[in-house]
């Protein structure tokens, strides 16, 4: 790859090392990526959540950039241009979601093109939205799974770059089968960030 360039529209370089990780949950993916040692710049969460903890106790730095709400007139493209100048305090080249609760608007893809990952528990294209799990059980699958893509402003869209399949067994709840796609996910994205950081999963 070429040195280091950097974007003077948004004064965020195109090429540093470091990975920002977005979250809102309990964390675990997170955990699996500082686990991995990957270049973590900084974990930036949207509401308290144990994920501040956990960079904490990795010593990365976090940005708590809180919504303001969540009714009909939260302001997507206004938040996600503060979350894009939070990220620019760090030496963040790739943004990686990780259970990350808020969908973000056109700011974040035009300050990081193609360099914007998520995972998602479902073999997408099937089953997007924030209640896969749940839908994939309802759908009667008896196979599910886990999807690492680049993400777009599109939600849960974008190129497939990794998938893993989990049986969906019987007597199964949303939450015994989305465990079983987390312990799947701690695995798969960790290594699908590496890949891309390296520059060969595309
Ligand atoms: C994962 O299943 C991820 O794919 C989804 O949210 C979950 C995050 O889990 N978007 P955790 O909060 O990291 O445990």
């Amino acid at each position: 790859m070429a040195g280091v360039e950097t974007d003077h529209r948004s004064g965020v370089s195109s090429d540093p090392p470091g990975l920002a990780v977005l979250a809102s949950g309990t964390g675990s993916i997170l955990g699996a990526i500082l686990d991995a040692g990957l270049p973590v710049a900084v974990v930036l969460v949207d509401r308290p959540c144990r994920a501040e903890k956990l960079a904490a106790d990795a010593g990365v730095p976090v940005e708590a950039v809180e919504r303001a709400g969540f009714g009909p007139d939260f302001d997507r493209v206004a938040y996600t241009e503060s979350v894009v100048a939070a990220l620019g305090r760090h030496e963040v080249g790739t943004v990686a979601m990780a259970g990350f609760g808020t969908v973000l608007g056109a700011p974040l893809f035009a300050a990081f093109p193609d360099r914007v990952l998520n995972t998602h528990p479902s073999l997408l294209p099937s089953f997007k939205g924030w209640h896969a799990v749940r839908c994939a059980l309802a759908a009667g699958v008896r196979v599910t799974g886990c999807t690492v893509h680049l993400a777009t402003e599109a939600v849960d869209d974008g190129p497939i770059l990794a998938q893993r399949a989990v049986e969906a067994l019987p007597g199964d709840t949303e939450q015994t089968l989305h465990e079983r796609i987390k312990a799947v996910e701690r695995v798969l994205y960790p290594e699908a960030i590496r890949r891309f950081l390296e520059g060969s999963l595309r």
